[in-house]
C-alpha cells in the first residue's frame, strides 16, 4: 500500500488537488496500485482551526507517508498575520523538517500551446529547473531591530559546501540523462554565498566530465531565459532565484498554471506541488488550470512510485487534452473552454480509455 497525504491548502489548492487525486485513482484502478489518501489539515485553513499552518498531526502523517501532494496555500485572510504566524511558514516548515532540499521544476512548452507563450516564436523549449530549498534567505536569520522609522530589517542567507554540493549532485545526474548541459545561475559578482556556490559546482562538475557547464550571473539568465529559452537544458540555482526564475518559466510556457514540482530528499519519498500559488483572484470559480497538479501527481508516479512508463502516459495524456480542451488562463479560438473539474475528466478519460 502506499500511502499518500494530500495538503489541498487554501484558495485553488482543493480544486487542483482534486483533479490531481483523480488522476493518480485512474491509473491505480487501470494498474492495480494500491493507494490510500489521507487530507490533512495545512496552510490558512489549518490556522482557522487549529491556530497554527502546520499542524503537528499533519507533519507525522507526511512523515508517515510514502509521498505528500500539496495544493497551495495562503491568501489575502491571512496577509496580516505576523510572518512566524503566516500559512507559507506552513510550507517551508514542512520543506524544512523533511530536508526536502531538491526541488525540481520541469518547464516544458507543448507545441499546441506555442501560441500560449508570450514570445513570438519560442522554439522548443524544455529545462528543468533544480532549484535548492532549505536554503538561502528563506531560512537564514531574520528580525528587524529599532523602533518606528528606525527600524531596520534584515534577512540573512547562508550555503555551507554540504549543500551547495547535494543539490548540485542531483541537477549534474540529470543533465546527464539529458542533454549533458548544466547552466549553474548565481550573483558571485556581488554575494560570498555565490561565490561558495560557484566553487563547489565546479569541484562536483569533476566528477560528471560528460557534462558541460556553463555558470550565467541570474541577472543574464532571466533575460536569457526570455531571449533564448531553447538553449537551456538543466538549471541548477539557489532558493531565492529558483523561485523567481521558475515563474518566469511559467509565463514562457505559457501559464503559470501549468507547472509542476518535485520537492525532494534522497530516497524515493517526495512532496508534490504545483509551482504556482493559491490564486486568490480566481479561487472558488472553478477555472484554475489543474495541469500543474496534474503534471505533479506524474512526477509523484515517476519518482515515488518508480512507473515512468505511466507517468509519461500521463504526460501524454495531458498533452492529449490541451490540443482540445483549455481553461481560461490559456483559452484560444478552435479549443473547447473547460473549467477545472472537466479538465481534469477529460485526462482521466484519456487514460482509462488507453488512447495516450
Ligand atoms: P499565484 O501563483 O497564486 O498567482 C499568480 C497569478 O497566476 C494569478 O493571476 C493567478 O490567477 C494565476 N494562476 C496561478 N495559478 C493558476 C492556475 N492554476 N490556473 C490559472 N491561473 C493561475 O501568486 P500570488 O497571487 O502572488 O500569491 C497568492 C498567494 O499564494 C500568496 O499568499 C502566496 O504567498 C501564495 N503562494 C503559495 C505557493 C504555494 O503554496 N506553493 C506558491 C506561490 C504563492
Ligand atoms: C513557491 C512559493 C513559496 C516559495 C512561497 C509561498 C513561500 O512561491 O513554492 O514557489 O517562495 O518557495
Ligand atoms: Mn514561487
Amino acid at each position: 500500500m502506499t500511502e499518500i497525504v494530500c495538503l489541498p491548502g487554501d484558495g485553488i489548492g482543493p480544486e487542483v488537488t482534486k483533479e490531481a487525486c483523480k488522476v493518480l485513482s485512474a491509473c491505480a484502478e487501470k494498474y492495480g496500485w494500491e493507494l490510500s489518501f489521507t487530507t490533512c489539515p495545512f496552510g490558512g485553513e489549518a490556522i482557522d482551526s487549529f491556530g497554527e499552518p502546520l499542524p503537528e498531526a499533519t507533519l507525522k502523517a507526511c512523515k508517515r507517508a510514502d509521498a505528500v501532494l500539496l495544493g497551495a496555500v495562503g491568501g489575502p485572510k491571512w496577509d496580516r498575520l505576523p510572518h512566524e504566524c503566516r500559512p507559507e511558514r506552513g510550507l517551508l516548515g514542512i520543506r524544512k523538517a523533511l530536508d526536502l532540499f531538491a526541488n525540481v521544476r520541469p518547464v516544458k512548452l507543448y507545441s499546441s500551446l506555442a501560441s500560449a507563450s508570450p514570445l513570438k516564436d519560442p522554439g522548443e523549449v524544455d529545462m528543468v529547473i533544480f532549484r535548492e530549498l532549505t536554503g538561502d534567505l528563506y531560512f537564514g536569520k531574520k528580525g528587524v531591530t529599532g523602533e518606528g522609522d528606525s527600524r531596520v530589517a534584515f534577512d540573512e542567507a547562508t550555503y555551507s559546501v554540504h549543500e551547495i554540493a547535494r543539490i548540485a549532485k542531483k541537477a549534474f545526474s540529470a543533465a546527464r540523462s539529458r542533454k549533458k548541459h548544466l547552466t549553474s545561475v548565481d550573483k558571485s559578482n556581488v554575494l560570498v554565498t555565490s561565490r561558495l556556490w560557484r566553487e563547489v559546482v565546479d569541484r562536483i562538475a569533476l566528477e560528471y566530465p560528460d557534462v558541460e557547464v556553463e555558470h550565467q550571473l541570474v541577472d543574464t539568465a532571466a533575460m536569457l531565459m526570455v531571449r533564448r529559452p531553447g538553449k537551456y537544458d538543466v538549471l541548477v540555482t539557489s532558493n531565492m532565484f529558483g523561485d523567481i526564475l521558475s515563474d518566469l518559466g511559467g509565463a514562457l510556457v505559457g501559464s503559470l498554471g501549468l507547472l509542476p514540482s518535485a520537492s525532494l530528499a534522497e530516497g524515493r519519498f517526495g512532496l508534490y506541488e504545483p509551482v504556482h500559488g493559491s490564486a486568490p483572484d480566481i479561487a472558488g470559480r472553478g477555472v484554475a488550470n489543474p495541469v500543474g497538479a496534474i503534471l505533479s501527481a506524474a512526477m509523484l508516479i515517476e519518482y515515488t512510485l518508480g512507473e515512468v512508463a505511466v507517468a509519461r502516459q500521463v504526460e501524454r495524456a495531458v498533452e492529449e487534452t490541451l490540443k482540445r480542451y483549455r481553461t481560461p488562463d490559456i483559452f484560444v479560438a478552435g479549443t473547447s473552454l473547460v473549467g477545472t473539474a472537466e479538465f481534469g475528466d477529460r485526462v482521466t478519460e484519456t487514460i482509462v480509455g488507453g488512447g495516450v
